[in-house]
């Protein structure tokens, strides 16, 4: 019997090649470092410590944590599903208390009522009179029984409490019912959402039921096409890809996707044999269902409309993409309004077309030289300006590189221009950070705290040895330090030198480490991490110290000012302000 399961798991998984599986790392001195898959970014700032095995985003997302809490987030589940997952994976069992999860049990009585629920459709629409509507209409439409029975499509009939009623009948309580998002309550009434409709479950990876939708019968205009499960516990729309259960094979074994817009068009070529495409809901593509996809493939083509809102919409799933090392290519149907419409028109012509899709940068450039035709100078700038946003922010530099090129090439205008142009255009973004050492600063974060940052990060580098090291440690002291939890760190960091060094020993990180408090150890790991990403060679460490005590002295001098006088502050502000004056002239010595 293993007495805590959650150290034993950790224990036989190594993060490093755990999160490489997901995520590619590059190796940069003892840690690993990747464009972090949880935010959008250009330049890596999510690190991982085999040491630690720990990992820490220090971009937008500033958040870290364990294996568990890595997959917590990258598959969207609780703490509870995480730990059931690896566990599994690792063959660790786990005792009753562990699996003690309310959402978990919750969520397993929202499949099974999605199940109960999909049953009745599904048997209302084969084998009852109310389904024959929805019969007539799957005929009209050319599916047959296999189909049908393949996706479980159902009718919900044109009654406002049928379902309802069911549910109840087979156990399942108000609360949820109406959790489930099957009904609408309303005013203290309650009545079931789909009604006369041809009912679609939406499974998600595993076969469960997270949701459904509705398509009315007939086209009317006041009544919505389609309409979905609401957003509940199991229904997550930026996460929902349609089919997907029934097409993760043949995506993984074709090495590639089909992304298309609704769900019969992702039916319709299923039933023609091309089992490799999912449907979105008709909206952008999301950078969540993107890293769905990315499990099993990294070739994502688009076919989606090519209208103005369908462009916009995949120029925002670009930028999504960003960084996932994703290639996306899209496909343009020029002779029908979507997929399942063309496959009925002409699947010789439609396979044809699914074959060849293009590069999503090539069709940018493309749109934006037939939006430009004219052989001016103007029309050259704004073809230059309409890609600008997607070929300068290529994160891959050979890719980069390559479609640079092509527009140079296409345009005729040298590559060196354009990249100047490129260049102009960031650097009018960055001139927000004027000061002469440059920190990667975020929002709200004060330079003094990452001044800090770096320089602790850097001292607790096993290999770090530097010259100043004696004159860091008599310049600076635990109260120069903004933030005091890095105060207490420096200060157990010198002691911990005086150590070794009376004891000729060797820096150890994992004997410093057991000498810090348990509340320590997370402002350290994120400390001992922040070197990976920080590791600008524009960084001059004596300049950064030099900063810290500048600062610190002006804080104390200040301090000092604000207080009654007494003799001997006076005395005190004097020594200050001499020391001051050196550690300024240091400062200028060390700019020129
Ligand atoms: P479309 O309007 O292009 O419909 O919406 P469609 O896919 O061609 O549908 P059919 O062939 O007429 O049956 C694309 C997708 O957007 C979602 C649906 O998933 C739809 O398939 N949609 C559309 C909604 O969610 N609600 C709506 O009211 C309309
Ligand atoms: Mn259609």
């Amino acid at each position: 019997m293993i007495d805590n399961p959650i150290d034993e798991i950790k224990k036989r998984i190594d993060i490093v090649d755990f999160i490489n599986f997901f995520v590619p790392l590059k190796k940069t001195g003892r840690n690993f470092k990747a464009i972090c898959p949880f935010h959008q970014e250009k330049t890596p700032s999510f690190i991982v410590s085999p040491e630690r095995q720990i990992w820490h985003c220090f971009g937008a997302c500033n958040e870290g944590g364990d294996v568990i809490k890595f997959l917590m987030k990258w598959e969207n589940i609780t703490f509870v599903e995480a730990l059931r997952e690896l566990a599994k994976k690792t063959g660790v069992i786990l005792s009753k208390s562990t699996l003690e999860d309310q959402i978990w049990k919750k969520k397993e009585r929202l499949f099974s009522l999605n199940q109960k629920a999909s049953d009745f459709f599904h048997h209302l629409l084969l084998k009852t009179s109310f389904g024959k509507q929805g019969r007539e209409y799957l005929k009209k439409r050319g599916f047959n029984l296999e189909i049908t029975e393949k996706f479980t499509l159902g009718y919900a009939p044109l009654s406002w409490r049928s379902l309802l009623r069911y549910l109840i009948k087979k156990g399942f309580s108000m609360n949820e019912i109406r959790d489930s998002g099957l009904v609408i309550s309303e005013r203290g009434r309650i009545y079931d959402r789909f009604r006369g409709r041809l009912i679609f479950p939406i499974y998600d990876m595993k076969n469960q039921i997270i949701g459904f939708s509705g398509r009315i019968l007939k086209d009317e205009k006041n009544e919505a096409k389609y309409i979905n499960t609401p957003e509940t516990l199991l229904y997550r729309k930026r996460e929902t890809l349609y089919g997907i259960h029934l097409a993760k094979e043949a995506i993984k074994k074709k090495n590639e996707v089909y992304l298309v817009e609704g769900e019969f068009d992702m039916i319709t070529p299923f039933m023609m044999g091309l089992e490799n495409f999912v449907a979105t809901k008709g909206t952008a593509v999301t950078k969540e269902q993107l890293m769905l996809l990315k499990r099993l493939t990294n070739r994502i083509n688009l076919s989606l409309d090519a209208d103005l809102a369908g462009i916009e919409a995949m120029k925002k799933t670009i930028q999504e993409s960003e960084g996932l090392g994703l290639e996306l290519r899209v496909i343009l149907l020029n002779f029908a309004k979507d997929p399942d419409e063309a496959i009925r028109k002409d699947f010789v012509q439609f396979k044809k077309i699914i074959k060849k899709p293009q590069p999503i940068y090539d069709f940018f450039i493309d749109l934006a030289i037939k939006k430009n035709p004219e052989e001016t100078a103007y029309a050259k700038k704004n073809i230059v300006e309409e890609v600008a946003s997607i070929i300068d922010n290529i994160v891959n530099p050979i890719v980069r590189e390559f479609y640079i090129k092509k527009l140079s090439n296409l345009i005729g205008l040298s590559v060196k221009t354009i990249n100047q142009y490129f260049r102009q255009k960031r650097l009018a973004e960055k001139q927000k950070t004027p000061s002469f050492i440059y920190l990667r600063k975020k929002e709200g974060e004060k330079r003094n705290v990452l001044l800090e940052k770096y320089l602790l990060s850097q001292l607790f580098q096993e290999d770090f040895s530097s010259k100043i090291l004696p004159e860091i440690i008599f310049l600076l002291n635990e109260k120069d330090f903004v933030i005091p939890a890095y105060g207490k760190i420096f200060t157990l960091y010198v002691e911990y030198q005086k150590e070794i060094k009376d004891n000729k020993k060797k820096f150890n990180i994992k004997d410093f480490i057991s000498r810090l408090s348990p509340a320590l150890i997370p402002v350290f790991d994120e400390l001992y991490l922040y070197a990976a990403y920080e590791n600008e060679d524009n960084l001059d460490l004596e300049r950064v110290v030099y900063e810290i005590k500048k600062n610190a002295l002006k804080r104390e001098i200040r301090d000092l000012l604000k207080e009654e006088k007494r003799k001997e502050d006076e005395k005190k502000i004097k020594e200050l302000n001499r020391l001051l004056s050196e550690i300024e002239k240091k400062m200028i010595k060390l700019s020129i």
